[in-house]
Protein backbone atom coordinates (compact mmCIF):
# COMPACT_ATOMS: atom_id res chain seq x y z
CA UNK A 1 0.00 0.00 0.00
CA UNK A 2 1.32 3.95 -0.99
CA UNK A 3 1.75 5.80 2.00
CA UNK A 4 -1.46 8.23 2.85
CA UNK A 5 0.07 11.59 1.80
CA UNK A 6 -0.02 14.35 4.43
CA UNK A 7 -1.22 17.88 3.60
CA UNK A 8 -1.07 21.31 5.72
CA UNK A 9 -3.48 23.90 5.23
CA UNK A 10 -2.40 27.09 7.16
CA UNK A 11 -5.68 28.92 8.36
CA UNK A 12 -7.90 26.35 8.16
CA UNK A 13 -10.23 26.46 11.58
CA UNK A 14 -12.60 28.58 9.37
CA UNK A 15 -13.38 29.93 5.68
CA UNK A 16 -11.66 28.72 2.73
CA UNK A 17 -9.30 27.37 4.46
CA UNK A 18 -11.15 24.99 6.24
CA UNK A 19 -13.42 23.67 3.24
CA UNK A 20 -9.45 22.89 1.83
CA UNK A 21 -8.81 20.50 4.54
CA UNK A 22 -12.03 18.89 4.84
CA UNK A 23 -11.49 18.36 0.73
CA UNK A 24 -7.89 17.09 1.24
CA UNK A 25 -9.09 15.10 4.20
CA UNK A 26 -12.25 13.64 2.29
CA UNK A 27 -9.71 12.88 -0.82
CA UNK A 28 -7.73 10.85 1.53
CA UNK A 29 -4.78 12.91 2.85
CA UNK A 30 -3.86 13.38 6.58
CA UNK A 31 -4.14 16.54 7.07
CA UNK A 32 -2.97 19.12 9.56
CA UNK A 33 -5.09 22.50 10.43
CA UNK A 34 -3.92 25.50 12.08
CA UNK A 35 -4.82 29.16 13.17
CA UNK A 36 -3.28 31.53 15.20
CA UNK A 37 -6.03 32.65 17.60
CA UNK A 38 -9.48 30.30 16.69
CA UNK A 39 -7.52 27.18 18.43
CA UNK A 40 -11.21 25.20 19.92
CA UNK A 41 -12.74 25.97 16.21
CA UNK A 42 -9.74 24.16 14.52
CA UNK A 43 -9.29 21.46 17.13
CA UNK A 44 -12.88 20.62 16.69
CA UNK A 45 -12.84 20.60 13.11
CA UNK A 46 -10.06 18.15 13.34
CA UNK A 47 -11.89 16.29 15.09
CA UNK A 48 -14.61 15.74 12.53
CA UNK A 49 -11.75 14.35 9.89
CA UNK A 50 -10.94 11.25 9.41
CA UNK A 51 -7.28 11.30 10.38
CA UNK A 52 -6.35 15.06 11.11
CA UNK A 53 -4.91 16.99 13.94
CA UNK A 54 -4.69 20.74 14.43
CA UNK A 55 -1.89 22.95 15.50
CA UNK A 56 -1.94 26.56 17.24
CA UNK A 57 0.61 28.62 15.16
CA UNK A 58 0.91 32.31 14.43
CA UNK A 59 2.89 32.01 10.99
CA UNK A 60 3.88 35.55 10.95
CA UNK A 61 6.22 34.43 13.49
CA UNK A 62 9.00 32.97 12.04
CA UNK A 63 9.99 30.70 15.57
CA UNK A 64 6.09 29.31 15.66
CA UNK A 65 6.22 28.41 11.58
CA UNK A 66 8.92 26.36 12.39
CA UNK A 67 7.06 24.80 15.07
CA UNK A 68 4.24 24.28 13.01
CA UNK A 69 6.25 22.43 10.25
CA UNK A 70 8.08 20.30 12.53
CA UNK A 71 4.28 19.58 14.17
CA UNK A 72 3.24 17.83 11.15
CA UNK A 73 6.28 16.47 10.30
CA UNK A 74 6.68 14.46 13.76
CA UNK A 75 2.92 13.51 13.96
CA UNK A 76 2.68 11.95 10.05
CA UNK A 77 6.30 11.38 9.52
CA UNK A 78 6.17 13.24 6.27
CA UNK A 79 5.06 16.45 4.28
CA UNK A 80 3.75 16.23 0.83
CA UNK A 81 1.53 19.36 0.59
CA UNK A 82 1.26 23.09 2.14
CA UNK A 83 -1.75 25.32 1.06
CA UNK A 84 -0.95 28.69 2.69
CA UNK A 85 -4.23 30.07 3.14
CA UNK A 86 -3.92 31.80 6.05
CA UNK A 87 -4.28 35.91 5.67
CA UNK A 88 -5.42 38.96 6.90
CA UNK A 89 -6.68 42.09 5.72
CA UNK A 90 -8.54 45.76 6.83
CA UNK A 91 -11.01 47.38 4.75
CA UNK A 92 -9.59 51.04 3.82
CA UNK A 93 -11.05 52.90 1.05
CA UNK A 94 -8.18 53.01 -1.65
CA UNK A 95 -8.49 56.45 -1.83
CA UNK A 96 -8.07 56.98 2.25
CA UNK A 97 -4.19 57.04 2.12
CA UNK A 98 -3.57 58.90 5.47
CA UNK A 99 -5.35 55.30 7.25
CA UNK A 100 -2.71 53.36 5.71
CA UNK A 101 -0.20 53.36 8.51
CA UNK A 102 2.62 51.57 8.97
CA UNK A 103 1.48 49.21 11.53
CA UNK A 104 -1.52 48.22 8.95
CA UNK A 105 1.04 47.67 6.02
CA UNK A 106 3.49 45.90 8.80
CA UNK A 107 0.69 43.42 9.87
CA UNK A 108 -0.83 42.77 6.16
CA UNK A 109 2.81 42.22 4.92
CA UNK A 110 3.56 40.02 7.82
CA UNK A 111 1.09 37.47 7.77
CA UNK A 112 0.38 37.75 4.25
CA UNK A 113 3.62 37.77 2.88
CA UNK A 114 6.21 36.81 5.39
CA UNK A 115 4.41 34.48 7.06
CA UNK A 116 3.53 32.74 3.31
CA UNK A 117 7.86 32.78 2.93
CA UNK A 118 8.15 31.37 6.15
CA UNK A 119 6.25 28.34 5.88
CA UNK A 120 7.02 27.73 2.31
CA UNK A 121 11.00 27.86 3.61
CA UNK A 122 10.73 25.96 6.58
CA UNK A 123 8.30 23.01 4.35
CA UNK A 124 10.64 23.12 1.46
CA UNK A 125 13.08 20.61 2.99
CA UNK A 126 10.43 18.07 3.45
CA UNK A 127 8.39 18.80 0.50
CA UNK A 128 11.59 17.86 -1.46
CA UNK A 129 11.83 14.24 -0.05
CA UNK A 130 7.97 13.74 -1.28
CA UNK A 131 8.47 12.73 -4.68
CA UNK A 132 5.58 14.67 -5.29
CA UNK A 133 5.69 18.44 -3.62
CA UNK A 134 2.85 21.01 -4.00
CA UNK A 135 3.21 24.20 -2.53
CA UNK A 136 -0.57 25.93 -3.44
CA UNK A 137 -0.91 30.03 -2.44
CA UNK A 138 -4.14 31.04 -1.62
CA UNK A 139 -3.99 34.62 -3.61
CA UNK A 140 -6.35 36.80 -4.58
CA UNK A 141 -8.07 38.67 -7.82
CA UNK A 142 -7.41 41.81 -6.02
CA UNK A 143 -3.51 40.46 -6.86
CA UNK A 144 -3.87 41.18 -10.55
CA UNK A 145 -6.38 44.05 -10.54
CA UNK A 146 -6.57 47.44 -9.08
CA UNK A 147 -9.47 46.19 -6.35
CA UNK A 148 -9.76 44.27 -2.74
CA UNK A 149 -9.72 45.28 0.53
CA UNK A 150 -7.04 47.74 0.89
CA UNK A 151 -4.10 48.80 -1.01
CA UNK A 152 -1.58 46.99 1.42
CA UNK A 153 -3.61 43.62 0.92
CA UNK A 154 -4.04 43.95 -2.71
CA UNK A 155 -0.15 44.54 -2.56
CA UNK A 156 0.69 41.13 -0.93
CA UNK A 157 -1.48 39.42 -2.96
CA UNK A 158 0.33 40.29 -5.82
CA UNK A 159 4.11 39.71 -3.93
CA UNK A 160 2.00 36.41 -3.40
CA UNK A 161 1.98 35.80 -6.75
CA UNK A 162 5.20 36.35 -7.95
CA UNK A 163 6.74 34.62 -4.79
CA UNK A 164 5.20 31.25 -6.52
CA UNK A 165 6.33 32.46 -10.02
CA UNK A 166 10.10 32.74 -8.20
CA UNK A 167 9.66 29.69 -5.82
CA UNK A 168 8.68 27.79 -8.59
CA UNK A 169 11.80 28.42 -10.55
CA UNK A 170 13.99 27.92 -7.58
CA UNK A 171 12.11 24.80 -5.88
CA UNK A 172 11.61 22.97 -9.33
CA UNK A 173 11.73 19.92 -10.05
CA UNK A 174 11.26 18.41 -6.96
CA UNK A 175 8.25 20.60 -5.91
CA UNK A 176 5.53 22.30 -7.95
CA UNK A 177 4.25 25.62 -6.93
CA UNK A 178 0.99 27.37 -8.11
CA UNK A 179 -1.56 29.63 -7.06
CA UNK A 180 -5.23 29.70 -6.57
CA UNK A 181 -6.01 33.46 -6.97
CA UNK A 182 -10.10 33.19 -6.18
CA UNK A 183 -12.75 37.01 -6.15
CA UNK A 184 -15.06 37.47 -3.78
CA UNK A 185 -15.83 34.30 -1.99
CA UNK A 186 -18.63 34.00 0.82
CA UNK A 187 -16.95 32.99 4.06
CA UNK A 188 -16.74 34.16 7.77
CA UNK A 189 -14.57 37.16 6.57
CA UNK A 190 -17.01 38.62 3.97
CA UNK A 191 -20.30 37.34 5.29
CA UNK A 192 -21.32 40.58 7.24
CA UNK A 193 -19.08 43.46 6.13
CA UNK A 194 -20.94 46.03 4.11
CA UNK A 195 -17.85 46.49 1.95
CA UNK A 196 -18.05 43.36 0.99
CA UNK A 197 -21.84 42.97 0.52
CA UNK A 198 -21.38 46.18 -2.06
CA UNK A 199 -18.76 43.83 -4.07
CA UNK A 200 -20.93 41.02 -3.61
CA UNK A 201 -23.72 42.88 -5.25
CA UNK A 202 -21.75 44.29 -7.97
CA UNK A 203 -20.18 40.52 -8.69
CA UNK A 204 -24.15 39.42 -8.77
CA UNK A 205 -24.80 42.16 -11.49
CA UNK A 206 -21.60 42.37 -13.62
CA UNK A 207 -19.78 39.76 -13.39
CA UNK A 208 -19.89 36.77 -16.50
CA UNK A 209 -21.39 34.11 -13.77
CA UNK A 210 -23.14 36.14 -12.01
CA UNK A 211 -22.84 34.67 -8.75
CA UNK A 212 -20.19 34.99 -5.63
CA UNK A 213 -17.82 31.78 -4.62
CA UNK A 214 -18.16 29.65 -2.38
CA UNK A 215 -15.13 27.71 -0.12
CA UNK A 216 -16.16 24.67 -2.30
CA UNK A 217 -14.96 26.40 -5.58
CA UNK A 218 -11.75 27.53 -4.03
CA UNK A 219 -10.80 23.95 -2.29
CA UNK A 220 -11.94 22.08 -6.34
CA UNK A 221 -9.57 24.13 -7.36
CA UNK A 222 -6.80 23.40 -4.73
CA UNK A 223 -7.53 19.68 -5.92
CA UNK A 224 -7.31 20.57 -9.71
CA UNK A 225 -4.04 21.75 -8.90
CA UNK A 226 -2.55 19.04 -7.23
CA UNK A 227 -3.64 16.80 -9.75
CA UNK A 228 -2.12 18.81 -12.74
CA UNK A 229 1.56 17.33 -12.63
CA UNK A 230 2.60 19.58 -15.55
CA UNK A 231 1.95 22.93 -13.91
CA UNK A 232 4.10 24.93 -11.95
CA UNK A 233 4.27 29.03 -11.46
CA UNK A 234 0.91 29.57 -12.25
CA UNK A 235 -1.67 31.89 -11.23
CA UNK A 236 -4.97 30.17 -11.64
CA UNK A 237 -7.93 32.32 -11.21
CA UNK A 238 -11.26 31.00 -9.24
CA UNK A 239 -13.48 34.17 -10.03
CA UNK A 240 -16.77 33.42 -12.38
CA UNK A 241 -14.78 36.03 -14.90
CA UNK A 242 -14.40 39.07 -12.16
CA UNK A 243 -10.86 39.71 -13.58
CA UNK A 244 -12.88 40.62 -16.78
CA UNK A 245 -14.88 43.18 -15.82
N1 LIG B 1 -13.20 35.42 1.25
C1 LIG B 1 -12.81 36.02 0.12
O1 LIG B 1 -13.59 36.73 -0.56
C2 LIG B 1 -11.41 35.81 -0.39
C3 LIG B 1 -11.12 36.17 -1.72
C4 LIG B 1 -9.83 36.00 -2.20
C5 LIG B 1 -8.85 35.48 -1.37
N2 LIG B 1 -9.14 35.14 -0.10
C6 LIG B 1 -8.07 34.61 0.74
O2 LIG B 1 -8.44 33.35 1.26
C7 LIG B 1 -7.79 33.16 2.53
C8 LIG B 1 -8.83 32.72 3.56
O3 LIG B 1 -9.83 33.73 3.69
P1 LIG B 1 -11.29 33.44 4.28
O4 LIG B 1 -12.22 34.32 3.57
O5 LIG B 1 -11.53 31.98 4.33
O6 LIG B 1 -11.12 34.05 5.74
P2 LIG B 1 -11.47 33.50 7.21
O7 LIG B 1 -12.72 32.70 7.21
O8 LIG B 1 -11.37 34.71 8.09
O9 LIG B 1 -10.22 32.54 7.51
C9 LIG B 1 -8.94 33.06 7.74
C10 LIG B 1 -8.14 31.96 8.42
O10 LIG B 1 -6.78 32.38 8.57
C11 LIG B 1 -6.41 32.25 9.95
N3 LIG B 1 -5.35 33.19 10.25
C12 LIG B 1 -5.39 34.55 10.20
N4 LIG B 1 -4.19 35.07 10.56
C13 LIG B 1 -3.38 33.99 10.82
C14 LIG B 1 -2.04 33.88 11.22
N5 LIG B 1 -1.27 34.96 11.45
N6 LIG B 1 -1.51 32.63 11.40
C15 LIG B 1 -2.28 31.53 11.18
N7 LIG B 1 -3.56 31.59 10.81
C16 LIG B 1 -4.11 32.81 10.63
C17 LIG B 1 -7.72 32.49 10.68
O11 LIG B 1 -7.73 32.03 12.01
P3 LIG B 1 -7.44 33.01 13.29
O12 LIG B 1 -7.90 34.38 12.93
O13 LIG B 1 -8.20 32.38 14.39
O14 LIG B 1 -5.99 32.92 13.49
C18 LIG B 1 -8.66 31.65 9.80
O15 LIG B 1 -8.50 30.28 10.08
C19 LIG B 1 -7.07 34.46 2.85
O16 LIG B 1 -5.71 34.35 2.50
C20 LIG B 1 -7.77 35.47 1.94
O17 LIG B 1 -6.92 36.55 1.61
C21 LIG B 1 -10.40 35.29 0.42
Amino acid sequence: MTEQRVALVTGSSSGIGAAIASRLSAEGMRVVLNSARSAEQGRELADSLADAHYVQADISDVDQANRLVEAAVERYGRLDVLVNCAGTTKVIPHSDIAAVTPEVWQRILGVNVIGTWQMSAAAAPHLAKSGAGNIVNISSVAGSRPVGSSIPYAVSKAAIDHMTRLLANALGPDIRVNSVAPALTETPWTRDDPFFRAVADKVRQGTPLRRVGTDTDVAEAVLAVLRMDHMTGAVLPVDGGARLV
